[in-house]
C-alpha cells in the first residue's frame, strides 16, 4: 500500500470557491481521504489572477485545518489568459536537442516575452503524426502570476509541488477514473469560465476557455430582481423561496444556458468538420456551473450526444460514515480538478 503522503493535495483556486482533495492511492485504485470547499470574495481571484492573496490563504488554511489535512505538499493549477498551451509538430529529434530546440524557438510560438515565463512541455503520443514528426503541446505560464500563488501558499507554509493546467487536470482524473477510450468533450462550466476540452483517440485535439460562467446568472437576476449579489445567488440555486419575478429569472436561465450551449455547439461542429471520421460519443459535465437544473438534458437535445455528469469519485472507495454518498455525488462535478490534482505523484 501506499504510503498517504506520496499523493499531493489538490488545491482548486477558482473564481468562486476554492476547493482542496486529498487521495490516497492503494494499487490501481484511489481512496477519497478529504475534501471540501470554502468560498472566495468576489473578485479574489479574476481572470486566473491572485487579486487578494490574504483572503484566499485564509480560505485555504482554514479548509485544511477543517479537513485535518496536514501534507503540506500541494498541486495547484492556473487558467485565463496568463498561461499559453499550444500543439505544435516538429521534425523527429533526439531529446536532448528537442529540449534545446522549444528552449531557443519557444518564442516564435507564445506571445508573451519569453524571460516572462515558465516553460515547459510535452511529447504526445498522436496517432496522427507522420513517422518523422513529433507533436508537442507548449505550455507557458506568466511567472508573475505563477509566483503570486506560490508566494501565498508558501506564507501558509504549504510547498507548491506542482503547478497544473486546469484543462490538464480535468483531462486527467477523467482518463485515470474512466479509462475510457471513447471520444469525448470534457465542459467544465465555472464561476467565471467555460472550459471546452475535447479528447480524441486519448489525445486533447481543440481546447478554449470561454468567459462565460455561472456568476453571469447571478449578476443578471441581480440586476433583473434589483436585489443584492448573494440574495440573487440563493434565489439561483433555489435556496430562496418562490419570488415574484419567477418568469424573469428563468428567461434568464434559458437566455444564458442557450448561449453556453452555442458555445459547446461551436466547438463540436468545428471538431466534427476536422474530424469526420472520428465521432464523438459523450460530453462530459463538471464545474459548479454545470449543475443547473435541466442544463444536461438541453445539450444533450442539441447535441445529440450522451451527457453526463462527471462524479470523479462514484468508483473510488471512501469511509461512509465520514461521507454521504450522496453529498459526493453532488458536489463531485466541482471537485474535478482538484481531484484531478490530488491523483498526481509527488516528484519533490
Ligand atoms: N445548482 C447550481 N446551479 C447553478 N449554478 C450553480 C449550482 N451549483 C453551483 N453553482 C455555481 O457554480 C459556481 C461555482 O462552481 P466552481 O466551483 O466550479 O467555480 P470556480 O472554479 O470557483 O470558478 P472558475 O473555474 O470559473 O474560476 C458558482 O457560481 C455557483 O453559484
Ligand atoms: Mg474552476
Amino acid at each position: 500500500m501506499a504510503k498517504k503522503d506520496q499523493l499531493i493535495v489538490g488545491v482548486d483556486i477558482g473564481s468562486h470557491a476554492v476547493k482542496i482533495c486529498q487521495l490516497q492511492k492503494i494499487g490501481g485504485d484511489y481512496k477519497l481521504l478529504a475534501i471540501g470547499s470554502a468560498n472566495l470574495p468576489p473578485g479574489a481571484v479574476e481572470d486566473g489572477v491572485l487579486q487578494e492573496p490574504d483572503e484566499v490563504g485564509k480560505a485555504i488554511s482554514g479548509l485544511l485545518k477543517n479537513l485535518k489535512i496536514k501534507n503540506s505538499r500541494i498541486g495547484i493549477s492556473i487558467s485565463g489568459y496568463s498561461v499559453i498551451v499550444k500543439k505544435i509538430s516538429l521534425d523527429k529529434m533526439e531529446e536532448s536537442a528537442l529540449d534545446e530546440y522549444i528552449k531557443s524557438e519557444a518564442e516564435q510560438y507564445i506571445p508573451f516575452d519569453i524571460n516572462d515565463v515558465y516553460l515547459d512541455y510535452q511529447q504526445l503520443k498522436s496517432k496522427s503524426a507522420a513517422d518523422d514528426r513529433v507533436e508537442i503541446m507548449l505550455v507557458a505560464a506568466k511567472k508573475e502570476v505563477v509566483d503570486d500563488y506560490i508566494n501565498m501558499l508558501s506564507e501558509l507554509k504549504l510547498n507548491t509541488v506542482l503547478v497544473d493546467v486546469d484543462g490538464f487536470a480535468l483531462e486527467n482524473i477523467w482518463e485515470t477514473v474512466s479509462g475510457a477510450k471513447e471520444n469525448v468533450a470534457l465542459i467544465d462550466i465555472g464561476a467565471s469560465k467555460m472550459n471546452i476540452n475535447i479528447i480524441s483517440e486519448g489525445v486533447s485535439v481543440l481546447a478554449r476557455d470561454i468567459v462565460v460562467g455561472s456568476e453571469q446568472l447571478t449578476e443578471q437576476i441581480a440586476l433583473e430582481l434589483e436585489i443584492d449579489y448573494s440574495d440573487a445567488e440563493k434565489i439561483k440555486l433555489g435556496a430562496e423561496e418562490k419570488n415574484k419575478d419567477i418568469d424573469g429569472v428563468i428567461k434568464i436561465f434559458n437566455q444564458t444556458c442557450t448561449q453556453w450551449v452555442l458555445e459547446i455547439k461551436k466547438a463540436i461542429d468545428l471538431y466534427m468538420a476536422n474530424n469526420p471520421d472520428k465521432p464523438l460519443k459523450s460530453l462530459v459535465l463538471s464545474g459548479g456551473g454545470s449543475k443547473v437544473n435541466g442544463l444536461s438534458d438541453y445539450i444533450k437535445n442539441e447535441t445529440g450526444l450522451n451527457v453526463y455528469s462527471f462524479n470523479p469519485f462514484e468508483k473510488m472507495t471512501y469511509d461512509k460514515n465520514k461521507f454521504d454518498p450522496a453529498y459526493i455525488s453532488l458536489i463531485g462535478p466541482e471537485m474535478a480538478i482538484a481531484a484531478g490534482l490530488a491523483i498526481r505523484q509527488s516528484s519533490i
